[in-house]
Protein backbone atom coordinates (compact mmCIF):
# COMPACT_ATOMS: atom_id res chain seq x y z
CA UNK A 1 0.00 0.00 0.00
CA UNK A 2 0.81 3.72 -0.91
CA UNK A 3 1.32 5.91 2.02
CA UNK A 4 0.21 9.21 2.29
CA UNK A 5 0.06 11.76 5.47
CA UNK A 6 -2.75 14.45 6.27
CA UNK A 7 -2.89 17.64 7.42
CA UNK A 8 -5.46 19.65 8.43
CA UNK A 9 -5.18 23.37 8.77
CA UNK A 10 -7.09 25.44 10.78
CA UNK A 11 -6.43 28.99 10.88
CA UNK A 12 -7.97 30.38 14.15
CA UNK A 13 -6.78 31.20 17.55
CA UNK A 14 -7.89 32.84 20.85
CA UNK A 15 -5.23 35.42 20.76
CA UNK A 16 -2.36 37.03 18.31
CA UNK A 17 0.32 35.65 20.37
CA UNK A 18 3.30 38.31 20.54
CA UNK A 19 6.07 35.58 19.29
CA UNK A 20 4.16 33.92 16.83
CA UNK A 21 5.71 32.90 13.60
CA UNK A 22 2.75 30.66 12.62
CA UNK A 23 0.06 33.72 11.98
CA UNK A 24 2.42 36.80 11.91
CA UNK A 25 1.03 36.62 8.21
CA UNK A 26 -2.53 36.90 9.22
CA UNK A 27 -4.55 39.89 10.70
CA UNK A 28 -5.35 39.95 13.99
CA UNK A 29 -9.10 40.81 13.13
CA UNK A 30 -9.14 37.80 11.13
CA UNK A 31 -7.32 35.16 13.09
CA UNK A 32 -9.30 35.57 16.28
CA UNK A 33 -13.36 35.98 17.37
CA UNK A 34 -13.74 34.23 13.93
CA UNK A 35 -16.61 31.80 15.46
CA UNK A 36 -19.05 33.12 12.62
CA UNK A 37 -16.83 31.72 10.42
CA UNK A 38 -16.32 28.09 11.84
CA UNK A 39 -19.27 26.44 10.48
CA UNK A 40 -18.67 27.15 7.16
CA UNK A 41 -15.00 26.33 7.17
CA UNK A 42 -15.84 22.62 8.34
CA UNK A 43 -17.86 22.56 5.70
CA UNK A 44 -15.38 23.77 3.13
CA UNK A 45 -12.64 21.12 4.68
CA UNK A 46 -15.25 18.01 4.55
CA UNK A 47 -16.12 19.47 0.73
CA UNK A 48 -12.29 19.44 -0.12
CA UNK A 49 -11.96 15.91 1.63
CA UNK A 50 -14.82 14.38 -0.16
CA UNK A 51 -12.81 15.64 -3.48
CA UNK A 52 -9.75 14.80 -3.08
CA UNK A 53 -9.87 11.08 -0.59
CA UNK A 54 -11.66 8.96 -2.54
CA UNK A 55 -9.44 9.01 -5.52
CA UNK A 56 -6.37 8.65 -3.36
CA UNK A 57 -7.78 5.38 -1.72
CA UNK A 58 -8.31 4.08 -5.39
CA UNK A 59 -4.51 4.69 -6.55
CA UNK A 60 -4.27 2.71 -3.82
CA UNK A 61 -3.46 5.53 -0.83
CA UNK A 62 -3.29 4.63 2.75
CA UNK A 63 -3.29 7.51 5.80
CA UNK A 64 0.21 6.79 7.48
CA UNK A 65 -0.18 9.76 9.73
CA UNK A 66 -3.11 13.08 10.64
CA UNK A 67 -1.91 16.12 11.95
CA UNK A 68 -4.49 18.85 13.01
CA UNK A 69 -2.46 22.09 13.22
CA UNK A 70 -2.85 25.74 13.21
CA UNK A 71 -3.56 28.39 14.45
CA UNK A 72 -5.26 26.26 17.28
CA UNK A 73 -8.08 23.45 16.03
CA UNK A 74 -9.57 23.31 19.27
CA UNK A 75 -11.01 26.73 18.51
CA UNK A 76 -13.48 24.63 16.60
CA UNK A 77 -15.79 22.31 18.63
CA UNK A 78 -15.81 18.81 19.73
CA UNK A 79 -18.93 17.92 16.83
CA UNK A 80 -16.82 19.95 14.31
CA UNK A 81 -13.48 18.08 14.95
CA UNK A 82 -15.47 14.78 15.08
CA UNK A 83 -16.96 15.89 12.32
CA UNK A 84 -13.81 16.42 10.00
CA UNK A 85 -12.11 13.07 11.17
CA UNK A 86 -15.53 10.92 10.25
CA UNK A 87 -15.08 12.51 6.99
CA UNK A 88 -11.73 11.67 6.45
CA UNK A 89 -12.48 7.98 7.79
CA UNK A 90 -15.02 7.36 5.16
CA UNK A 91 -13.00 8.51 2.37
CA UNK A 92 -9.88 6.82 2.95
CA UNK A 93 -8.50 3.90 4.70
CA UNK A 94 -5.97 3.80 7.32
CA UNK A 95 -2.59 2.36 6.28
CA UNK A 96 -1.60 -1.07 8.34
CA UNK A 97 1.47 0.94 8.89
CA UNK A 98 -0.49 4.12 10.40
CA UNK A 99 0.90 5.83 13.27
CA UNK A 100 -0.98 9.24 15.09
CA UNK A 101 -3.29 11.64 14.48
CA UNK A 102 -2.10 14.50 16.37
CA UNK A 103 -4.27 17.68 17.86
CA UNK A 104 -2.86 20.96 18.58
CA UNK A 105 -4.33 22.58 21.22
CA UNK A 106 -3.55 25.56 23.70
CA UNK A 107 -4.40 24.68 27.53
CA UNK A 108 -7.29 27.20 27.91
CA UNK A 109 -8.86 25.64 25.03
CA UNK A 110 -9.30 22.50 26.49
CA UNK A 111 -12.30 23.21 29.10
CA UNK A 112 -14.86 23.36 26.38
CA UNK A 113 -13.85 20.01 24.78
CA UNK A 114 -15.29 16.32 25.35
CA UNK A 115 -11.84 14.61 25.43
CA UNK A 116 -13.51 11.10 25.31
CA UNK A 117 -15.46 11.55 22.39
CA UNK A 118 -12.42 13.15 20.75
CA UNK A 119 -10.23 9.77 21.77
CA UNK A 120 -12.82 8.02 20.45
CA UNK A 121 -13.27 9.43 17.11
CA UNK A 122 -9.52 8.76 16.08
CA UNK A 123 -7.67 11.65 17.39
CA UNK A 124 -4.97 9.74 19.79
CA UNK A 125 -1.95 12.33 20.08
CA UNK A 126 -2.22 15.48 21.71
CA UNK A 127 0.37 18.05 21.24
CA UNK A 128 -0.56 21.22 23.97
CA UNK A 129 1.55 24.73 23.30
CA UNK A 130 2.70 25.22 27.07
CA UNK A 131 5.81 27.51 26.02
CA UNK A 132 6.54 28.35 29.68
CA UNK A 133 5.60 27.19 33.29
CA UNK A 134 6.60 30.89 34.64
CA UNK A 135 2.88 32.36 35.09
CA UNK A 136 5.07 36.33 34.19
CA UNK A 137 6.75 35.25 30.97
CA UNK A 138 3.65 33.43 29.93
CA UNK A 139 1.83 37.31 29.63
CA UNK A 140 4.60 38.87 28.21
CA UNK A 141 4.26 36.11 25.71
CA UNK A 142 0.62 37.04 24.82
CA UNK A 143 -0.93 34.10 25.83
CA UNK A 144 -4.85 33.54 27.46
CA UNK A 145 -3.56 30.94 30.07
CA UNK A 146 -1.41 30.02 33.11
CA UNK A 147 0.13 27.28 34.55
CA UNK A 148 -2.61 26.22 36.91
CA UNK A 149 -4.40 25.77 33.26
CA UNK A 150 -1.86 23.73 32.06
CA UNK A 151 -2.09 20.82 34.76
CA UNK A 152 -5.62 20.82 34.67
CA UNK A 153 -5.90 20.17 30.76
CA UNK A 154 -3.17 17.52 30.87
CA UNK A 155 -5.33 15.64 33.72
CA UNK A 156 -8.11 16.04 31.15
CA UNK A 157 -6.80 14.29 28.20
CA UNK A 158 -5.56 11.20 30.77
CA UNK A 159 -8.95 11.14 32.19
CA UNK A 160 -10.11 10.49 28.00
CA UNK A 161 -7.46 7.97 27.64
CA UNK A 162 -4.44 10.02 25.52
CA UNK A 163 -0.92 8.60 26.90
CA UNK A 164 0.56 10.10 23.78
CA UNK A 165 1.05 13.70 24.62
CA UNK A 166 3.58 16.63 23.19
CA UNK A 167 4.07 19.67 25.48
CA UNK A 168 5.81 22.85 23.58
CA UNK A 169 8.22 24.78 25.22
CA UNK A 170 10.30 28.12 24.57
CA UNK A 171 14.03 28.55 25.02
CA UNK A 172 15.86 31.95 24.18
CA UNK A 173 13.05 34.14 24.80
CA UNK A 174 14.04 37.90 25.29
CA UNK A 175 16.16 38.75 28.81
CA UNK A 176 15.92 35.30 29.67
CA UNK A 177 18.28 33.65 32.25
CA UNK A 178 19.64 30.41 32.43
CA UNK A 179 17.81 30.09 36.28
CA UNK A 180 13.97 30.72 34.20
CA UNK A 181 15.05 28.76 31.21
CA UNK A 182 16.19 25.60 34.12
CA UNK A 183 12.90 26.46 36.30
CA UNK A 184 10.83 26.30 32.67
CA UNK A 185 11.97 22.58 32.13
CA UNK A 186 12.17 21.61 35.18
CA UNK A 187 8.98 22.46 36.03
CA UNK A 188 7.83 21.35 32.33
CA UNK A 189 9.29 18.06 32.74
CA UNK A 190 7.00 17.78 35.66
CA UNK A 191 3.77 17.73 33.92
CA UNK A 192 5.05 13.56 33.50
CA UNK A 193 4.45 13.51 29.11
CA UNK A 194 6.18 11.38 26.97
CA UNK A 195 7.20 14.16 24.18
CA UNK A 196 8.78 17.76 24.78
CA UNK A 197 9.22 20.00 21.74
CA UNK A 198 12.25 22.83 23.23
CA UNK A 199 11.37 25.51 20.40
CA UNK A 200 14.12 27.98 20.07
CA UNK A 201 12.52 31.32 20.22
CA UNK A 202 13.49 32.46 16.11
CA UNK A 203 12.67 36.58 16.15
CA UNK A 204 9.56 36.70 13.98
CA UNK A 205 9.08 40.22 11.36
CA UNK A 206 5.12 41.30 11.90
CA UNK A 207 5.10 40.46 15.83
CA UNK A 208 4.58 42.51 18.91
CA UNK A 209 8.22 41.17 20.04
CA UNK A 210 9.89 41.51 16.98
CA UNK A 211 9.33 45.51 17.87
CA UNK A 212 10.10 45.66 21.27
CA UNK A 213 13.44 43.33 20.96
CA UNK A 214 16.40 45.47 22.17
CA UNK A 215 18.79 42.56 21.13
CA UNK A 216 19.28 39.17 19.66
CA UNK A 217 21.47 36.48 21.00
CA UNK A 218 24.53 35.73 19.20
CA UNK A 219 25.69 32.24 18.24
CA UNK A 220 27.48 31.18 21.33
CA UNK A 221 24.95 32.44 23.44
CA UNK A 222 22.11 30.44 21.84
CA UNK A 223 24.79 27.32 21.41
CA UNK A 224 25.03 27.42 25.62
CA UNK A 225 21.57 27.74 25.76
CA UNK A 226 20.62 24.47 23.94
CA UNK A 227 22.90 22.87 25.04
CA UNK A 228 21.73 23.67 29.26
CA UNK A 229 18.28 22.71 27.55
CA UNK A 230 19.49 19.43 25.68
CA UNK A 231 21.35 18.48 29.30
CA UNK A 232 18.24 19.07 31.51
CA UNK A 233 16.38 17.17 28.93
CA UNK A 234 18.89 13.91 28.80
CA UNK A 235 19.46 13.99 32.48
CA UNK A 236 15.80 13.43 32.40
CA UNK A 237 15.77 10.21 30.30
CA UNK A 238 14.76 12.33 27.12
CA UNK A 239 16.85 11.49 23.93
CA UNK A 240 16.87 14.15 20.98
CA UNK A 241 15.63 12.64 18.35
CA UNK A 242 15.48 15.64 15.89
CA UNK A 243 16.91 18.96 16.72
CA UNK A 244 14.25 20.35 19.52
CA UNK A 245 12.55 17.18 19.91
CA UNK A 246 12.98 15.06 22.85
CA UNK A 247 11.12 11.55 23.46
CA UNK A 248 11.13 9.49 26.41
CA UNK A 249 10.00 6.37 24.56
CA UNK A 250 9.25 5.16 20.77
CA UNK A 251 6.79 7.48 20.49
CA UNK A 252 8.09 10.68 18.27
CA UNK A 253 6.92 13.47 16.52
CA UNK A 254 5.86 12.38 12.85
CA UNK A 255 6.35 15.14 11.59
CA UNK A 256 10.53 14.67 12.26
CA UNK A 257 10.09 11.85 9.85
CA UNK A 258 7.27 12.44 7.28
CA UNK A 259 8.01 16.76 6.32
CA UNK A 260 11.80 16.88 7.53
CA UNK A 261 12.78 13.66 6.13
CA UNK A 262 10.60 13.39 3.45
CA UNK A 263 8.82 9.90 4.65
CA UNK A 264 5.69 10.33 2.64
CA UNK A 265 4.02 12.21 0.42
CA UNK A 266 1.37 14.67 2.07
CA UNK A 267 -2.35 16.31 1.35
CA UNK A 268 -2.86 19.53 3.40
CA UNK A 269 -6.97 20.32 3.35
CA UNK A 270 -7.72 23.88 4.49
CA UNK A 271 -5.85 27.62 3.89
CA UNK A 272 -1.91 28.28 3.94
CA UNK A 273 -1.50 24.43 4.08
CA UNK A 274 0.87 23.17 0.88
CA UNK A 275 1.05 19.56 -0.20
CA UNK A 276 3.89 17.67 -1.93
CA UNK A 277 2.11 14.94 -4.28
CA UNK A 278 3.76 13.20 -7.23
CA UNK A 279 6.55 15.89 -7.24
CA UNK A 280 4.20 18.75 -7.32
CA UNK A 281 3.57 21.25 -4.16
CA UNK A 282 -0.01 22.40 -4.41
CA UNK A 283 -0.81 25.54 -2.19
CA UNK A 284 -3.48 25.92 -0.62
CA UNK A 285 -5.26 29.63 -0.70
CA UNK A 286 -3.81 32.25 2.31
CA UNK A 287 -7.40 33.61 3.32
CA UNK A 288 -9.44 31.61 4.89
CA UNK A 289 -12.53 33.53 3.64
CA UNK A 290 -11.40 32.54 -0.05
CA UNK A 291 -11.02 28.80 1.18
CA UNK A 292 -14.38 29.33 2.06
CA UNK A 293 -15.82 30.32 -0.82
CA UNK A 294 -14.09 28.22 -2.83
CA UNK A 295 -12.51 24.95 -1.30
CA UNK A 296 -12.15 23.40 -4.89
CA UNK A 297 -10.27 25.54 -6.94
CA UNK A 298 -7.76 24.43 -7.96
CA UNK A 299 -4.53 25.76 -5.58
CA UNK A 300 -1.31 27.03 -7.16
CA UNK A 301 0.90 24.29 -8.21
CA UNK A 302 4.47 23.98 -9.01
CA UNK A 303 7.42 22.04 -9.41
CA UNK A 304 9.33 21.97 -5.81
CA UNK A 305 12.91 21.90 -8.18
CA UNK A 306 11.95 25.16 -9.96
CA UNK A 307 11.06 26.51 -6.17
CA UNK A 308 14.13 27.88 -4.40
CA UNK A 309 13.14 28.29 -0.84
CA UNK A 310 10.96 25.24 -1.02
CA UNK A 311 14.24 23.29 -2.23
CA UNK A 312 16.28 25.97 0.74
CA UNK A 313 13.38 24.56 3.14
CA UNK A 314 13.73 21.05 2.37
CA UNK A 315 17.62 21.03 2.96
CA UNK A 316 17.11 22.60 6.02
CA UNK A 317 14.73 20.70 7.45
CA UNK A 318 16.77 16.88 6.04
CA UNK A 319 19.89 18.09 7.19
CA UNK A 320 18.49 18.27 10.94
CA UNK A 321 16.52 15.52 11.23
CA UNK A 322 18.21 12.17 12.68
CA UNK A 323 18.25 10.43 9.33
CA UNK A 324 19.73 13.36 7.57
CA UNK A 325 19.51 14.23 4.09
CA UNK A 326 18.94 10.82 2.01
CA UNK A 327 20.03 12.16 -1.22
CA UNK A 328 17.99 9.23 -3.29
CA UNK A 329 15.14 10.18 -1.28
CA UNK A 330 15.88 13.96 -2.18
CA UNK A 331 15.33 13.25 -5.39
CA UNK A 332 12.31 11.11 -5.98
CA UNK A 333 10.27 13.54 -4.03
CA UNK A 334 11.58 16.76 -4.84
CA UNK A 335 12.42 15.74 -8.78
CA UNK A 336 16.02 16.88 -9.01
CA UNK A 337 19.33 15.80 -7.50
CA UNK A 338 21.07 17.58 -4.67
CA UNK A 339 23.82 19.18 -6.81
CA UNK A 340 21.35 20.27 -9.18
CA UNK A 341 19.51 22.20 -5.43
CA UNK A 342 23.10 23.21 -4.83
CA UNK A 343 23.39 24.79 -8.40
CA UNK A 344 20.22 26.15 -8.30
CA UNK A 345 20.22 28.01 -4.53
CA UNK A 346 23.46 29.96 -3.50
CA UNK A 347 22.12 29.07 0.05
CA UNK A 348 22.28 25.64 -0.29
CA UNK A 349 25.78 25.65 -2.21
CA UNK A 350 26.85 28.03 0.48
CA UNK A 351 25.91 25.87 3.62
CA UNK A 352 26.71 22.54 1.81
CA UNK A 353 30.14 23.80 1.36
CA UNK A 354 30.14 25.55 4.75
CA UNK A 355 29.48 22.35 7.03
CA UNK A 356 31.96 20.51 4.61
CA UNK A 357 34.72 22.76 5.06
CA UNK A 358 34.49 22.63 8.91
CA UNK A 359 34.36 18.70 8.83
CA UNK A 360 30.85 19.22 10.45
CA UNK A 361 28.72 16.68 7.87
CA UNK A 362 29.77 13.74 6.59
CA UNK A 363 28.57 11.35 3.62
CA UNK A 364 27.09 8.00 4.58
CA UNK A 365 25.24 5.23 2.73
CA UNK A 366 24.18 8.12 0.19
CA UNK A 367 22.95 10.59 3.08
CA UNK A 368 24.41 13.57 4.27
CA UNK A 369 24.29 13.70 8.10
CA UNK A 370 25.90 15.49 11.08
CA UNK A 371 28.72 14.05 12.27
CA UNK A 372 27.56 14.47 15.88
CA UNK A 373 24.29 16.29 17.31
CA UNK A 374 26.67 19.30 18.87
CA UNK A 375 27.92 19.96 15.65
CA UNK A 376 23.92 19.95 14.22
CA UNK A 377 23.48 22.11 17.27
CA UNK A 378 25.92 24.86 16.22
CA UNK A 379 24.62 24.90 12.67
CA UNK A 380 21.41 25.73 13.89
CA UNK A 381 22.34 28.44 15.94
CA UNK A 382 24.21 30.04 13.77
CA UNK A 383 21.95 30.60 11.41
CA UNK A 384 19.34 31.21 14.06
CA UNK A 385 21.92 34.03 15.09
CA UNK A 386 22.17 35.22 11.32
CA UNK A 387 18.43 34.99 10.82
CA UNK A 388 17.70 39.06 9.52
CA UNK A 389 21.31 40.11 9.77
CA UNK A 390 21.52 40.27 5.21
CA UNK A 391 24.69 42.14 5.62
CA UNK A 392 26.17 38.88 7.66
CA UNK A 393 24.24 36.58 5.23
CA UNK A 394 25.12 38.47 1.80
CA UNK A 395 28.95 37.67 3.36
CA UNK A 396 28.44 34.12 4.20
CA UNK A 397 27.44 33.63 0.47
CA UNK A 398 30.22 35.88 -1.16
CA UNK A 399 32.64 33.03 1.11
CA UNK A 400 31.36 30.07 0.95
CA UNK A 401 29.19 29.44 -2.62
CA UNK A 402 30.57 29.31 -5.55
CA UNK A 403 27.80 31.33 -7.14
CA UNK A 404 26.83 34.87 -7.16
CA UNK A 405 23.74 35.93 -4.30
CA UNK A 406 20.94 36.83 -5.76
CA UNK A 407 17.82 37.78 -3.98
CA UNK A 408 19.68 36.11 -0.89
CA UNK A 409 16.99 35.42 2.33
CA UNK A 410 17.36 33.10 5.30
CA UNK A 411 13.95 34.54 6.89
CA UNK A 412 11.83 31.10 5.45
CA UNK A 413 14.15 28.57 7.25
CA UNK A 414 11.70 29.90 10.28
CA UNK A 415 9.31 27.79 9.44
CA UNK A 416 10.20 25.09 11.04
CA UNK A 417 7.70 22.87 12.14
CA UNK A 418 5.51 21.16 9.50
CA UNK A 419 6.68 21.75 6.38
CA UNK A 420 3.12 23.24 5.67
CA UNK A 421 3.37 27.06 5.54
CA UNK A 422 6.30 27.38 3.43
CA UNK A 423 7.31 31.41 3.78
CA UNK A 424 8.44 32.92 0.64
CA UNK A 425 7.56 29.33 -1.70
C1 LIG B 1 1.54 25.99 15.41
S1 LIG B 1 2.28 26.65 16.80
C2 LIG B 1 1.03 26.65 18.02
C3 LIG B 1 0.09 25.63 18.43
C4 LIG B 1 -0.98 26.17 19.36
N1 LIG B 1 -1.75 27.16 18.70
C5 LIG B 1 -0.39 26.78 20.60
O1 LIG B 1 -0.22 27.97 20.67
O2 LIG B 1 -0.14 26.04 21.51
C6 LIG B 1 3.40 25.41 17.39
C7 LIG B 1 4.49 25.91 18.30
O3 LIG B 1 5.43 26.70 17.60
C8 LIG B 1 6.22 27.40 18.54
N2 LIG B 1 6.50 28.74 18.01
C9 LIG B 1 5.64 29.62 17.47
N3 LIG B 1 6.28 30.76 17.11
C10 LIG B 1 7.58 30.59 17.43
C11 LIG B 1 8.75 31.39 17.31
N4 LIG B 1 8.71 32.62 16.83
N5 LIG B 1 9.92 30.88 17.73
C12 LIG B 1 9.99 29.63 18.23
N6 LIG B 1 8.92 28.83 18.40
C13 LIG B 1 7.73 29.29 17.99
C14 LIG B 1 5.39 27.46 19.84
O4 LIG B 1 6.04 26.71 20.84
C15 LIG B 1 4.08 26.81 19.45
O5 LIG B 1 3.49 26.08 20.50
S1 LIG C 1 1.23 30.36 19.36
FE1 LIG C 1 -0.63 29.20 18.89
S2 LIG C 1 -2.30 30.38 19.87
FE2 LIG C 1 -0.54 31.72 19.76
S3 LIG C 1 -0.85 32.84 17.84
FE3 LIG C 1 0.51 31.10 17.40
S4 LIG C 1 -0.84 29.52 16.68
FE4 LIG C 1 -2.13 31.04 17.73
Amino acid sequence: MKEISLYVHVPYCNSKCHFCSYVSHIKTEDLIRQQSHYGDYVEALKKQIRAYLPSLREKGYGVRSMYFGGGTPTSLSTDQLVDIIQTIKQNIDLSPNYIDTTLETTPENTTNHDFTRLREAGYDRISMGVQSMIDARLKRLGRCHSTLQVSSALERFRQAGFDNINVDLMIALPDETNEELQLNLEDGLKLGTNHYTVYMFVPTPNTTFLKKMKRVYTEEELCDKYFLARNIMENNSFKENHWQYFSLDKRRCISDSTYFSLVTEWLAFGSTGNSLLQNKVIMGPAHHKDFINDPLRPGSVYAPSKSKPYLELHYSWAIMSERGLDLKIWEEMLGISFQNGMEQSVEIDAWHHYLKQHGMIKEENNKIVFVDSNQRTKYACKRLAMTYDMSAINQFYNQYSQFKPSNASSLHWVSQNHGLQVQGA
